[in-house]
């Protein structure tokens, strides 16, 4: 079975940066409660999915020395697509002049695992190249009078190219999971606002972080302690901080960007990998643990050598 690698990554994010004091300006919170409470100084607000999924994708392509041509599926992982139909990855595969097949992935936050996975699995049954992105704007389904949600959100895309190597490839293990009776705690209905109840969810959340990462890396082979860089979704700092912790992953092996761009669902993860990738902590050999949550409940980790 052929493995895969990632050859390129990028990401895109609006212009406006919405800081806890364009918050607090507005409604009843401060910069001191949102950092104390989450971890985040500022959002990125704008633009529409596809926007920002292109930029990604551009970005991936280009780093990669690809082009859409080149690409046999694109896997759009989102919650908030431009429309119910087409899927947002239709605008995208247009846009990046993409040859092969396009799809939507909902799996909420976790979803850009998930579809990492998935394009893991198109490589070993024949594509040589899948763009897989995760891109949101959950501005748009964020009642700005709700300081509960208001405070946590943001808007940004990420992408990696995945490519079809002869050597073993890059992901270890996996372990996606899912516990549809949880699905009240997060929930957007048509036309309507996200809510959700931010204290179940923080209970489950490092639960299912925890124990999905200790599936993932059992299946590997490994432990906590192979960690090299834990790439955790970007939900709430305390919640990256109290996972980590059980897993006893020291803080300087975790990627924190929710201070820059607040939860971005689908995108934090791929956000945070560029991070690590554009300030060199992740390089080759080392060992990537991905592990995210989400609405539905829904979760998802991976495993990567990075460098194949
Ligand atoms: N500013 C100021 N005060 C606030 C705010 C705010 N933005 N929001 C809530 N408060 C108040 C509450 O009213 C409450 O006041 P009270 O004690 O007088 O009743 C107090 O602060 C404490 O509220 P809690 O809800 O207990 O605060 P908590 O420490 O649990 O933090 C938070 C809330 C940040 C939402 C946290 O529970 C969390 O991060 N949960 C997980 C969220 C998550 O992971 N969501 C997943 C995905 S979200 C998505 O996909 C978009």
């Amino acid at each position: 079975m052929p493995g895969a690698v990632v050859t390129g990554w990028g990401i895109g994010l609006p212009d406006k940066v919405v800081t806890n004091e364009d918050l607090s300006a507005r409604l009843d919170t401060s910069d001191a409660w949102i950092t104390e409470r989450t971890g985040i100084k500022e959002r990125r607000i704008g633009s529409t999915t596809s926007e920002l999924a292109v930029a990604a994708g551009a970005g991936a392509l280009a780093r990669a020395g690809r082009r859409g041509a080149e690409v046999d599926v694109v896997v759009l992982a989102t919650t908030t697509p431009d429309a119910l139909v087409p899927g947002t990855s239709a605008t995208v595969q247009e846009a990046l002049g993409i040859a092969g097949g396009a799809f939507d992935l909902n799996a909420a936050c976790s979803g850009f695992v998930y579809a990492l996975v998935t394009a893991h699995g198109l490589v070993q049954v024949g594509a040589r190249r899948v763009l897989v992105i995760g891109a949101e704007t959950l501005s748009h389904i964020t009642d700005w009078d709700d300081r509960t949600l208001a405070v946590l959100v943001g808007d940004g895309a990420g992408a990696v190219l995945l490519e079809a190597t002869d050597g073993p490839g890059q992901l270890l293990a996996w372990d996606l999971g899912a516990d549809g009776s949880l699905r009240h705690l997060l929930k957007c209905d048509h036309g309507g606002y996200l809510y959700m109840n931010g204290k179940e969810i923080f209970r489950y959340a490092v639960r299912v972080v925890v124990e999905s990462s200790l599936a993932a890396l059992g299946r590997a082979g490994l432990t906590p302690a192979d960690v090299d860089l834990f790439v955790p979704h970007q939900a709430n700092a305390r919640i990256i901080s109290a996972a980590a912790a059980r897993l006893g992953i020291p803080d300087d092996r975790c990627v924190v960007t929710i201070d820059r761009y607040g939860n971005t669902s689908s995108a934090s993860i791929p956000l945070a990998l560029a991070d690590a990738l554009a300030t060199e902590r992740l390089r080759p050999g080392a060992v990537a643990l991905l592990s995210g949550f989400g609405g539905g409940m829904t979760w998802a980790s991976a495993v990567l050598r990075w460098g194949g």
